[in-house]
Order: C-alpha cells, then sequence, then structure tokens
C-alpha cells in the first residue's frame, strides 16, 4: 500500500477474528519496530515479545479483569496477537518515546497489511502485566520491563479510509 494510503487508513481497531497471524505477517511487523528511532540509538535497551499462545491472551484478559474489576470488558478485544515492548529504563521519558515509536512502526506496517491493530499501554499502566504468574508466562527477558504495546488481527469488516485535517490537533506556525 502506498504510504499516503496507509497513514491515512491507520486506525484503532477493538474487534478482532480469532484466525492467528503468520510467522511472515509478525516479522514484518517486528521489522517495522526494529527500524524505529530510538533515544541514543540504544537498541539493547529495549525487547519486544509476541503473545500468540491462546491460553496466555486469555490469562491476561482474566488477570485484567481481576486487577479492573471489570469482568465483562476484554482488554485484548479478542486480538490474536499481543506484541508486548519492553524497556531496560522505563522510568525514563527517553525510554517510553522510543517504545512508543517502535509500536508506531508496527501500527502503520499492520495498516499496511490490512490487519487491524491497537496501540496499548492500559494493561502497562494498571498493573495487569505485573502480575506475577502473567510475568512468568509471557518470559520477558531479566531486566526489562512492559511499557507499551500493540495488538494485531484480521479485523471484522475493512479498514475505511480517513480524511486529511488540520483540526483534530491544534497547531501553529511560526514564520
Ligand atoms: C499511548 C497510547 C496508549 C493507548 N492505550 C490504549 C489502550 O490501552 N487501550 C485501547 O483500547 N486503546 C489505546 N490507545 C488507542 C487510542 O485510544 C486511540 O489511538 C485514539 O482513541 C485515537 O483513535 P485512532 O487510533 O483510531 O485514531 C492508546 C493510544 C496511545 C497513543
Amino acid at each position: 500500500m502506498d504510504f499516503t494510503k496507509v497513514m491515512y487508513t491507520r486506525q484503532t481497531t477493538r474487534s478482532f477474528q480469532k484466525f492467528a497471524l503468520s510467522q511472515g505477517q509478525v516479522e514484518l511487523m517486528l521489522q517495522a519496530g526494529q527500524n524505529a528511532p530510538i533515544s541514543r540509538g540504544r537498541f539493547e535497551d529495549y525487547h519486544i515479545t509476541v503473545i500468540k499462545n491462546p491460553e496466555i491472551l486469555a490469562a491476561i484478559t482474566s488477570a485484567a479483569q481481576e486487577v479492573t474489576g471489570n469482568a465483562d470488558k476484554d482488554p485484548l478485544y479478542g486480538a490474536p496477537a499481543f506484541f508486548v515492548v519492553s524497556a531496560k529504563e522505563p522510568a525514563k521519558p527517553g525510554s517510553i518515546a522510543s517504545a512508543a515509536a517502535i509500536v508506531e512502526n508496527m501500527h502503520l506496517q499492520a495498516t499496511a497489511e490490512l490487519l487491524g491493530s491497537c496501540f496499548v499501554m492500559g494493561l502497562m499502566m494498571n498493573g495487569t502485566l505485573d502480575v506475577e504468574e502473567i510475568r512468568e508466562k509471557m518470559q520477558i527477558p531479566e531486566g526489562f520491563t512492559p511499557v507499551t504495546g500493540m495488538l494485531a488481527g484480521y479485523p471484522h469488516g475493512y479498514l475505511h479510509d480517513r480524511l486529511r485535517t488540520l483540526e483534530k490537533i491544534g497547531s501553529n506556525i511560526v514564520e
């Protein structure tokens, strides 16, 4: 897909079909993440874990429901793949910005492949991924903490084009 089309088709998907993603699809997104701009070029300070195992995804949903007390909501929206971006120094603004850049690259790549995707940070903020049982299942390497993530999978229906706008985010140009 042409880059401009990708940019204006990117959108949040919150309802996924169950079909698993192929190894090739996952690797395309991982490669896109690798090409993100990273603070001080410290690529070794980040790690991406891709969770495709349905039992682990279900355990994350259950843990989130327990943590939030909201048993009706699935924060994974039924997605078949959860990309978790972890950082060595999670408290640093540069780490969060870099991890977000990784996710945005993967989000755009997912869009280019006509996949649905969703930027996720709620699960990192509300402590779901700190639950010991979940931490163990995700196999995140020692010394890394999850800071951002992305869900991906086949959407129900199609991704729609969006109009270009200058209205959503305020801006000013100083000449
Ligand atoms: C830093 C960040 C964290 C987000 N966390 C979540 C999340 O935990 N769950 C969720 O459903 N959406 C999450 N989103 C998606 C936003 O809600 C979404 O991008 C926004 O509403 C705009 O919609 P759009 O992506 O379709 O343009 C997050 C987005 C960003 C940038």
